[in-house]
């Protein structure tokens, strides 16, 4: 291990909140070569998710066209708030990426989760022969198909998100659902999955062993699907379309990116397939001049430490004496996916941590400035443009990845701890 990742790894264990430089990244160009997936893969996950469309109207008016995708926004006064609280001068724009307004299922998880299980059920009944290509897939909602899904079982490992996201869905188009929940998982995100008519299995034990324990009780039942964070490359595509919407949206607001005007884009990591699966789109779409950072709590920092280890998924937080307990539970992850980790140590321009307090702190000051309401692992986003150092050409964008489906009582618990 080299100086900068043994000073790393010291301040890792003793909970330092630090902002690492990625030594391994590599341009985009030589990275295309090794990457196991390709930008027609995106295409292609994109291209399902627009035959999904019709049935995604029906099924939920609320997204209107049948796409879930959620806002792009200036965040004007929050820069404000944010320069003044840090006592630093924030050069080039802040954008805010609401993924905690994303609808059906609140948080960004519903990008890679949702896509699995359309994915899956397109399968079945394309094997079935009750459907092809060409059809009308919101016939996908009637009885025929229900009845042909409720044969089947998807089941997932959560702390909590992804298990909204792939239980809302499985539930609504007919499948069988467990979702497998880590000690971490909020009591009010069991009980709605439970009115979805989802089987919820509480582990008194991490987001590790609550993934583990699903993918082996899925091995016996051969109508059981498991839908593996830690490994899947599907949820890793669905995440990646966002950026091809993300480039639409740029465009319409008339934001360049190129070597003159870069753009920065800061990603909460957990297992590390949502930031990864985004990172891999934007870097096909955007080169070098795209550099994306993941934020982990300093109690649960397990990709940042697989990298400078070079362990990558194959350690545990909790081996080096961290224990892997924050608020920000979607981030609540020991050890980080096998896929995500080796794309990431070439491809991330970096990580940084950040400790609870702050969370509090950024969530209330958002909340105060723009009235969006994020949960504590979104919050940590918002951190990044303070710690980046950039021009006024620049575009910072924090990625607001859940707080939607939040109880306003819960919420409201959050906001007063709050600096
Ligand atoms: C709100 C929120 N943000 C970020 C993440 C991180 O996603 P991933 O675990 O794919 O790294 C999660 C994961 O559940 C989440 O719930």
């Amino acid at each position: 291990m080299n100086d900068y990742n043994k000073k790393t790894l010291t301040d890792l264990v003793n909970l330092k909140p630090l902002l690492w430089e990625n030594p391994n990244k590599i341009n985009m160009r030589e990275a295309l070569e090794f990457l196991p997936l390709k930008y027609k893969d995106i295409i292609d996950a994109s291209n399902r998710l627009e035959r999904f469309a019709p049935l995604i109207r029906k099924l939920f008016p609320e997204t209107k066209d049948g796409i879930i995708e959620s806002p792009l926004v200036t965040g004007y006064n929050f820069t404000k708030i944010l320069e003044s609280t840090y006592n630093k001068s924030i050069k080039g724009r802040v954008l805010l990426k609401c993924d905690n307004n994303l609808k059906v299922a609140g948080s960004i998880k519903a990008r890679g989760g949702i896509y699995e299980v359309l994915k899956h059920a397109e399968k079945i009944a394309l094997d079935n022969k009750l459907l092809y290509l060409n059809d009308d897939y919101s016939n996908l909602a009637s009885p025929k198909f229900k009845n042909l899904f409720s044969k089947h079982k998807i089941a997932v490992g959560s702390t909590g998100n992804l298990g909204l996201s792939i239980g809302i869905m499985s539930a609504v188009l007919g499948f069988k659902v467990d979702v497998h929940m880590s000690n971490d998982a909020k009591e009010w995100k069991k009980n709605l999955l439970r009115e979805k008519g989802v089987n919820v299995i509480e582990y008194d034990d991490d987001y590790s062993k609550a993934v583990e324990e699903g993918r082996k009780q899925c091995k016996k039942d051969s109508m059981a699907f498991f839908i593996d964070d830690e490994n899947s490359k599907d949820l890793f595509l669905g995440y990646s379309v966002a950026a091809l919407r993300l480039k639409t949206q740029l465009e319409k607001q008339k934001v360049v990116v190129d070597k003159d005007h870069p753009l920065y884009v800061y990603l909460p990591c957990g297992v590390g397939g949502a930031p990864g699966g985004i990172t891999f789109g934007l870097k096909h779409i955007y080169g070098d001049n795209v550099h994306c950072y993941f934020v982990e709590p300093t109690h649960a920092p397990c990709m940042v430490l697989g990298l400078i280890t070079e362990k990558l998924s194959d350690v545990s937080v909790k081996e080096y004496g961290i224990d892997n307990i924050t608020e920000a539970d979607g981030l609540a992850v020991s050890s980080p996916s096998n896929l995500v980790a080796k794309i990431a140590d070439k491809l991330i321009d970096g990580i940084y941590t950040i400790e609870d307090r702050e969370l509090f702190n950024l969530l209330k000051l958002l909340k105060d400035s723009e009235d969006i309401k994020v949960e504590p692992s979104a919050a940590s986003s918002l951190l990044g443009p303070v710690l980046i150092d950039s021009h006024n050409n620049s575009t910072h964008i924090s990625w607001l990845t859940g707080g939607a489906l939040l109880p306003k009582e819960e919420y409201k618990k959050m906001y007063q701890r709050g600096r």
